[in-house]
């Protein structure tokens, strides 16, 4: 049995845990590729996703994985809901939770928002995102994508460029790519980069060239305007002189080297659309992965078993 009943983060994941969920994923990526990509294993589950915060990818992502294991799926968006009038995170859940929901979906605004819930609610409860935190399904995806294209992690160089300060996907990142034994360099302008960051366990490097001439992988990351309470960065046209992705910097890359982006891209500042568009993108690989890693943490949270899965599939 999977030892966890809740996925809020990578941080309190251990290696063989998110290996088990990779492995699960690849089995899960295979059914993607079938005539027929839905198998019966969460038949009986019934799974919310409530999204306190935009998103086109993840929600998607979730909802398709839900469906593709054949659970029962209902879908919450906080705009047109009771929160509008003032409900409380934790009386909108034990509501939802009344009409016998077995998981719960949620991505939020506030950092700590799903461990709270988690804390107060019997189901299971997966992080979609929260906050300045985590995303831990971004970090899984990616991490799939990366061993699918570079092999074991072990010892590869992962470079994050960004907006490293407001970025749950780096903090993901980071954690989980540490635990598989790669060494991650993150990569942006000083005031985007949080103090405390080496404490986690990566390398920071200013200038881009740098950070990115030997790395194995280089994760393209979206400045968050929308976080950023003050204007602590000057504007796209200094950031991109700076730190874009395009064909002059990409040369600077080994040969081998991957080009992933989370999304939603802001063309043309963070990369260049003959970047994004180019044979080292590996990016819309990272959104049909991710149905597959969504789909194997649904299915090992619920109770699943890898080593029965060939039997169910
Ligand atoms: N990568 C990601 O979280 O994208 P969305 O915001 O569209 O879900």
């Amino acid at each position: 049995m999977f030892a966890q009943k809740h996925l809020l983060d990578l941080e309190s994941y251990t290696a063989a845990q998110i290996l088990e969920i990779l492995d699960t994923a690849e089995s899960f990526r295979r059914v993607l590729d079938r005539p027929i990509p839905k198998v019966p294993v969460l038949r009986a589950k019934t799974i919310t996703n409530l999204f306190f915060e935009p998103s086109t990818r993840t929600r998607i992502s979730f909802e398709l994985a839900e469906k593709r294991l054949s659970a029962d799926v209902v879908n919450f968006s906080a705009s047109g809901s009771s929160v509008a009038k003032g409900e409380t995170l934790r009386d909108t859940a034990e509501n939802i939770l009344a009409m016998k929901v077995d998981m719960i979906v949620m991505r939020h605004p506030d950092s700590g928002a799903a461990r709270y819930l988690s804390e107060r609610v019997p189901a299971s409860v997966i992080n979609a995102g929260d906050g300045m935190h985590e995303h831990p399904t971004q970090g899984l995806l990616d991490m799939m994508t990366m061993r699918q294209k570079l092999g074991s992690l072990e010892g590869k160089k992962v470079t994050i460029v960004g907006d490293i300060a407001h970025s749950r996907v780096a903090r993901s990142n980071v954690w989980g790519l540490n635990k598989l034994g790669a060494r991650v360099t993150v990569c942006g302008p000083p005031p985007m980069m949080p103090l405390d960051i080496e404490s986690l366990g990566c390398t920071v490097e200013y200038d881009f060239g740098r950070a990115i001439e030997d790395a194995d992988a280089v994760n393209v990351l979206r400045i968050q305007l929308e976080r950023q309470e003050n204007q602590i960065f000057p504007g796209n046209r200094e950031y991109a002189r700076a730190y874009r992705l395009d064909d002059r910097m990409l040369a600077r890359t080994k040969p081998g080297c991957i080009i992933m982006h989370p999304g939603p891209m802001n063309r043309d500042v963070e990369i260049s659309s003959a970047v994004a568009d180019g044979d080292r993108q590996v990016i819309l690989e990272q959104v049909t992965n991710g149905v597959a890693v969504r789909m194997a943490v649904l299915y090992l949270l619920s109770g699943g078993v890898r080593e029965s899965l060939g039997q169910d599939l």
